[in-house]
């Protein structure tokens, strides 16, 4: 049979929940692989059509581990995870090149992870993504999981603590095999808590019990997931947990001409009056992240829009702006910062 038939006769017998035919042709195919020399993808398949007995695991058993529940917290029954669809355009993230290029590379080998896995070799699987707060490091995993249509699994950091001693690592033993069932993208946000906590120094013994636990199970990962650990206090992770990840990228604050492309990619909703000067207002943007612009644009939009004006004009901008900026002003100063 054509590789194509035996998808076909693989697809018809799982909907006829027709077991004996949907291994034969499984069998099939899984020889052919070997036959043509791909030996680690025949073992791959063979891995995902055999459980660990080496017995074929029923329907029935595959369509609980699809439909597991979503793991919760024993103490207080809150989802350790949450699961979740995006529709957004890869186009719309707008970074520098070369994160660009580095982030299209990490792309292209999760796509081809099967032609590296005949090689032996494997896609980057574990990325460290650091970057000071609104720089898109959450709407990376976000894009990237609208982008490659897999679903996003997101683990906000804060919530697994808990302040039971073990329970902590059991929830993060939960996350794993919840995840080790399927394949997703997988961000593990918030990991910067390791930052916030500094100070208190048996809060830091114990995050740091968490954080070498959580790198432990992630080196012994073996899930078809793609893994994404988020972080906005790079500078507090010891060399040794950079070296865990497969890849580390860094979202800097956007430089002049990036500012002008998010202006444009925000201001997109509405009509611009034709002298609007974008350089001009990224020129008073300096040291903005992403999201501040985001803010600035939006405010514009809407003083526009309640003015019953559907042109945005140059005054908008300026004015939001100056409000942004004078507002960034007092929160430095209440925090101490200037
Ligand atoms: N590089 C970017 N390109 C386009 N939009 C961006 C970019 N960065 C941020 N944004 C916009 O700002 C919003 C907030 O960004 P995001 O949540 O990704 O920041 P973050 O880096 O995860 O920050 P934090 O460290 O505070 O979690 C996004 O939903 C998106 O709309
Ligand atoms: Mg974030």
């Amino acid at each position: 049979m054509t590789p194509n038939e035996l998808i076909k006769q693989l697809l018809l017998s799982y909907n006829n929940s027709d077991k004996e035919t949907f291994l034969s042709a499984a069998r099939e195919y899984i020889e052919r692989e070997k036959r043509m020399k791909h030996t680690q993808v025949a073992k791959e398949l063979e891995k995902a059509l055999f459980n660990k007995n080496g017995s074929s695991s029923s329907f029935s058993e595959r369509r609980f581990k699809n439909e597991m529940p979503i793991p919760r917290d024993s103490e207080k029954g809150f989802p350790l995870l949450e699961i979740k669809n995006y529709e957004e355009c890869y186009e719309n993230l707008i970074i520098d090149n070369e994160l660009k290029a580095q982030l299209d590379q990490i792309i292209r080998e999760f796509k081809d992870s099967d032609i590296l896995a005949t090689y032996n070799l494997s896609y980057k699987k574990k990325i460290l993504l650091c970057g000071k707060p609104g720089t898109g490091k959450t709407y990376t995993a976000q894009i990237v999981s609208a982008l490659l249509n897999i679903p996003l699994v997101h683990i906000r950091f804060d919530s697994i603590i808990s302040s039971y001693l073990g329970e902590t690592a059991f929830n993060l033993r939960k996350i794993f095999d919840y995840i080790e069932q399927g394949t997703w993208i997988v961000l593990f946000d918030e990991f910067d808590i390791i930052g916030k906590n500094r100070d208190d120094i048996h809060e830091h013994g114990e995050i740091k019990r968490v954080v070498n636990n959580f790198l432990q199970m992630m080196d012994n990962f073996n899930g078809n997931s793609l893994l994404f650990a988020a972080t906005n206090h790079q500078h507090l992770l010891d060399p040794a947990i950079w070296r865990r990840f497969d890849d580390v990228l860094f979202y800097d604050i956007p430089d002049e001409f990036t500012r002008i492309k998010l202006f444009e990619r925000f201001l997109k909703p509405l009509k611009r009056e034709k002298n609007i000067d974008l350089g001009d207002i990224s020129k008073r943007s300096e040291g903005l992240s992403p999201s501040d612009i985001k803010m600035i644009a939006i405010e514009a939009m809407k003083l526009s829009i309640i003015d019953s004006r559907d042109t945005l004009t140059q005054n908008d901008l300026l004015f939001a702006t100056k409000r942004f900026l004078s507002r960034e002003k007092l929160r430095k100063t209440s925090k101490g910062e200037d």
